[in-house]
């Protein structure tokens, strides 16, 4: 697995696909640039500490190369005056089987957040004659891809929008972050998201379905904000799926999951509100669930999430709770923050009681 680093992170500038703010201050000025020395210093700790926990259970792990995230870019159709970090590989990056997928991205400050995996990626190319290697079309990311007023629509209009699944990208070009992906044998979830749009869906069935998976888009209309499926629907164990309580699949999505004996169920409240999150994060309180899953038995759990650790525990996990609170403002919690490239085993079909039509 290759587990991300905080080195050289900045903070995320604001640019059509993002508005960054600080929790509880609503509006501007959101801080630019690098972020200080201690806050890399205490993320940079915990995810240290991810990866020898991996390493104790026998998981080989790879770290990003640095990478200067302080430079701005500019490109013939955008600006932006920094970049992001290197945190979570899992929104760059996927395997499927032998091939290695890089997303397009659909923020300007991550255009060029594959630069800090190619030396790894070029060592996997280079050393079996069966990796395959694909990047995305990269798309413009002018403004024109965006939906700029999406950030300003007041609530009613996000509610009267939800079943829609129309947010701050358009559907002109092809656009996802890997995160919204979640893979199960031969079948893939994509979430329709402020990171993938429809598109970027087509793509991935168009790639991967002469290939032998079957790509099936998701949604959760109440999830006003979605990005990256893994504070949502979290794919445990073959059977089991953590379901978030306040974000309910689009009805109907359920039947292949039930049709096929998979439980789907709800974690509890997280530990912090909304309120709490850390000043400069991002993201939702449903970090919470972000647990990542190392076998069919073991779950990597945030330290302070009690409740949902005896859940696990309840569900017959062996849970290892890392801290990883310093985390959150670079995006990520335990599921994040690594990707995995490499398996043994072979590709499982978990939903053989299906009624799907192939695009191709
Ligand atoms: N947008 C998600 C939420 O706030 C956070 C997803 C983080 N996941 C990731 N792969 N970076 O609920």
């Amino acid at each position: 697995m290759v587990v991300g680093s905080a080195d050289n992170a900045n903070f995320e500038p604001t640019e059509p696909g993002s508005r960054p703010s600080v929790r509880n201050a609503p509006g501007p000025p959101s801080p630019t640039g690098p972020k200080s020395k201690e806050a890399v210093d205490l993320a940079n700790e915990e995810l240290a500490g991810l990866a020898s926990l991996l390493e104790s259970q026998g998981v080989t792990v790879r770290r990003p190369e640095l990478h200067d995230f302080s430079a701005p870019v500019r490109t013939p159709d955008f600006e932006v005056e920094n970049q992001y970090c290197a945190v979570c590989p899992r929104d760059v990056m996927i395997t499927m089987g032998n091939e290695i997928i890089e997303a397009t991205m659909s923020r300007r400050a991550r255009y060029f957040e594959y630069q800090p995996y190619r030396k790894l990626v070029y060592e996997y190319w280079n050393a079996d004659p069966r990796v395959e290697w694909t990047t995305a079309p990269k798309p413009s990311m002018a403004d024109g891809m965006y939906r700029e007023e999406f950030w300003d629509w007041p609530l009613e209009k996000r509610h009267e929008e939800m079943h829609s699944f129309e947010f701050c990208i358009n559907q002109d070009e092809v656009v996802f972050d890997a995160a919204d992906m979640s893979r199960f044998g031969r079948d893939i979830l994509v979430q329709e998201s402020m990171t993938t749009n429809r598109a970027g869906i087509h793509w991935l069935k168009r790639h991967l379905e002469p290939r032998g998976f079957r790509v099936h888009p998701v949604h959760f209309p109440l999830d006003f904000f979605p990005s990256h499926i893994d504070c949502t629907f979290v794919p445990v164990r073959p059977g089991l799926i953590l379901t978030n309580p306040e974000r309910p699949l689009r009805e109907g999505e359920e039947k292949m999951f039930l049709d096929n004996d998979w439980e789907l169920v709800d974690v509890p409240q997280p530990v912090l509100g909304n309120d709490e999150m850390p000043l400069y994060c991002q993201s939702s309180k449903w970090l919470s669930m972000n647990v990542l899953s190392i076998s069919p038995t073991k779950v990597i759990c945030e330290e302070q999430e009690k409740p949902l650790q005896d859940l696990l525990d309840k569900l017959g996990f062996e849970v290892f709770p890392i801290p990883f609170r310093n985390v959150f403002e670079y995006g990520g919690s335990p599921h994040c923050a690594p990707r995995g490239v490499r398996r043994e085993g072979t590709r499982e079909d978990y939903f053989p009681n299906l009624a799907y039509q192939p695009l191709i």
